[in-house]
């Protein structure tokens, strides 16, 4: 799988750094296929996140995807390309994630993590039909 799907966050965009984070996949060689600014609906966010649906978190989540407006990504490069993005990204936790990371450079708290990435090959064909029918590839 080439292609993987990001999500600049509601904070990200917020907080002008959607280009930032936009700027260090093309500057690592990734390539842009797919972006568009969107407020990402209820139904559409429980589907994304289904897999944390009943965990503690999840209302606080998807009211944070919901938000506000997102940036939405899809990027090719090598196969794989998820995992890159993945590094890219850094732990799930900003307080945790090194520097040189899009969350270790610029997040402190948890649940205000600014990028989303897919986790593996299904989850990216999965998630980029979601948000841009046909792209998967
Ligand atoms: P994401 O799906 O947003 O890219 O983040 P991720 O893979 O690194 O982390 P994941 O385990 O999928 O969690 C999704 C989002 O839920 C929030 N979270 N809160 N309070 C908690 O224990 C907790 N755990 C996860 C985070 O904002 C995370 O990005
Ligand atoms: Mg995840």
């Amino acid at each position: 799988m080439k292609r993987t799907l990001v999500i600049c966050k509601p904070d990200a965009v917020e907080r002008g750094l959607a280009g930032t984070i936009l700027g260090r996949l093309e500057r690592k060689g990734l390539r842009l296929l797919a972006g568009e600014l969107r407020t990402i609906d209820a139904p559409t966010a429980a589907r994304h996140y289904a897999e944390h649906e009943g965990k503690p978190f999840y209302g606080d989540l998807i009211d944070f995807i919901t938000g506000g407006p997102s940036l939405l990504l899809v990027v090719e490069g090598p196969d794989d390309t998820w995992k890159i993005v993945r590094t890219l990204m850094g732990p799930t936790n900003p307080a945790e994630a090194p520097p040189g990371t899009i969350r270790g450079d610029f997040g402190t708290v948890l649940t205000e993590n600014l990028v989303h990435g897919s986790d593996g090959p299904e989850s990216a064909a999965r998630e980029i039909e979601i948000f841009f029918p046909g792209l998967a590839g």
